[in-house]
């Protein structure tokens, strides 16, 4: 399948000029530690005075905000699942993740999009699963979208990059 349009790099996900970038959220949306709390410092307290306004979000849902002093011009606000042992829904709930926020990004015209590894952090997702669940999204996703020109992964360890990598080279399952 083409992956042209998916692109893994290493960076922080706050300096990207992007059209949005995706936040590994928790339920509230009134920010936490991880790539939330660094974007949540990067944009500014209006981030979270909008988050306020947004009565929290469901586990594999998604919510858009704006970016504020960040260069993306929008967050995209998901809750991937916590980890237990897979059989909790886990690999549905993150999977919608990934669905929820490409969709709201087509809704708002949103052509370039950044995500992180959800739920690879504090929520203890295993990396190699996780990854291969974002990479078939993205990929089916995008095999019916022609508006989004480029989603980056955005890696922020080596871990994670070999995990995407690997699953990137992995034939559709
Ligand atoms: N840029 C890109 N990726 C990052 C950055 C960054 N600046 N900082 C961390 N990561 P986590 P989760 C990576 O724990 O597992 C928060 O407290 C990190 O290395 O941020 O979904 C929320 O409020 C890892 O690969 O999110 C929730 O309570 C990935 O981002 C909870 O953590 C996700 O790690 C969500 O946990």
């Amino acid at each position: 399948m083409d992956s042209s349009r998916i692109r893994i790099i290493s960076d922080d996900i706050t300096r990207l000029s992007v059209d949005a970038i995706v936040n590994a959220a928790n339920r509230s949306l009134l920010g936490g530690g991880g790539v939330d709390g660094a974007i949540h410092r990067a944009a500014g307290p209006e981030l979270l005075a909008e988050c306020r306004t947004l009565g929290g979000c469901e586990t594999g849902q998604a919510k858009l905000t704006r970016g504020y002093r960040l260069p993306a011009r929008y967050v995209i606000h998901t809750v991937g699942p916590i980890w237990q042992d897979g059989e909790q829904e886990e690999p549905a709930l993150l999977a919608s993740c990934y669905r929820q926020s490409l969709q709201l990004a087509v809704e708002q015209a949103i052509c370039t999009i950044a995500f992180p590894a959800i739920s690879c952090g504090v929520y203890g997702y295993p990396l190699d699963e996780a990854a291969r669940i974002a990479i078939r999204e993205v990929r089916h996703f995008l095999a019916h979208d022609d508006q989004i020109e480029m989603v980056y992964l955005v890696c922020f360890g080596g871990d994670v990059r070999q995990a995407y990598e690997q699953a990137l080279c992995e034939k559709e399952g």
